[in-house]
């Protein structure tokens, strides 16, 4: 864990922070003195979030938005600058994702998850970027990936199209922004506790024992420990690191070896 206070005097705002790990996000970031905005599209779940973010001691406000809809996106930047006078760090936090079959998949499904995923993290970054620009001061942008972007992800084309094209975002911006002393980087979590994806992908038991099986570690992650990543990401601890992928997975996704049954 970062000490406190290494956030002091940071705005971050956290699509998707009303829950999952989007909400230990913000809340790690409240406990190293940043003020948060949470945006996500359910106003009980924000409330219900904000309490527990508040007891940190920082500011916090909440921002019902559809990060699918720019216009939205862009109201969330004004009431952030208008409560808080700035915006340090962004986390692209809010995703969509189910399984289905791609031949069964509608276009409709298809467009939801690319949407969120894709469509929405550019919204954010652009407008939040603009708003970095403008006040000349340095900022940090944290996407989420998923390893399936580069492995593919059978039963989940939708997202893992998606997560590639968030991947190829990260690198891309990191160079066009740098001038502007903005990083923009991407946390790649594996299988973690009290997440969406979890009730979302491998709500059963048997899921989950078959999704353990391939975690060397033998465990999932805790959102604590992706929150300690996440944190050090945005700080000035990692004021030279950008463009770059941070695969928090326990070895998962490097676990192909011929006999690992055997280890
Ligand atoms: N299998 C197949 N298609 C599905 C589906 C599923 N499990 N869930 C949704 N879809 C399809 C819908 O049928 C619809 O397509 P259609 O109009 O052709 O029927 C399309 O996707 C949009 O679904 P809808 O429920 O109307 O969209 P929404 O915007 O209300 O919600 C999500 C979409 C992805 C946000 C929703 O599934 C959700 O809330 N998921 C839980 C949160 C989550 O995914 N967290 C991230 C975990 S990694």
């Amino acid at each position: 864990m970062l000490p406190e206070g290494s956030l002091k005097g940071k705005v971050a705002i956290v699509t998707g922070g009303a829950t999952g790990l989007g909400e230990a996000m913000a809340k790690e970031y409240a406990r190293l003195g940043a003020d948060i905005v949470i945006a996500s599209r359910k106003q009980e779940k924000l409330d219900e979030a904000k309490k527990e973010i508040e007891k940190y001691g920082t500011k916090v406000k909440t921002i019902q938005v559809d990060v699918r809809e720019p216009d939205q996106v862009e109201r969330m930047v004004i009431e952030t600058v208008s409560a808080f006078g700035r915006i340090d760090i962004l986390v692209n936090n809010a995703a969509g994702n189910f399984l289905v079959k791609a031949i069964d998949m509608s276009t409709n499904a298809w467009n939801t998850v690319i949407n969120i995923v894709l469509n929405g993290t550019w919204y954010c970054s652009q407008s939040v970027a603009k708003q970095m620009i403008a006040q000349g001061t340095s900022g940090a942008i944290l996407n989420v990936g998923a390893t399936y972007a580069w492995t593919g992800g059978p039963l989940t084309a939708h997202s893992a199209a998606a997560k590639a094209g968030v991947s190829a975002l990260t690198k891309t911006l990191a160079v066009e922004w740098a001038p502007h002393n903005i990083r923009v980087n991407m946390i790649t979590p594996g299988p973690t506790e009290d997440t969406g994806a979890v009730s979302q992908l491998w709500a059963s038991p048997e899921q989950e024992e078959e999704i353990l099986k391939n975690v060397p570690a033998h465990r999932l992650s805790t959102r604590q420990e992706v929150a300690n990543l996440a944190s050090y990401l945005v700080s000035d601890y990692a004021s030279y690191v950008t463009g770059a992928n941070h695969v928090i997975d326990g070895g998962s996704w490097l676990n192909k070896g011929r006999y690992k049954d055997d280890l």
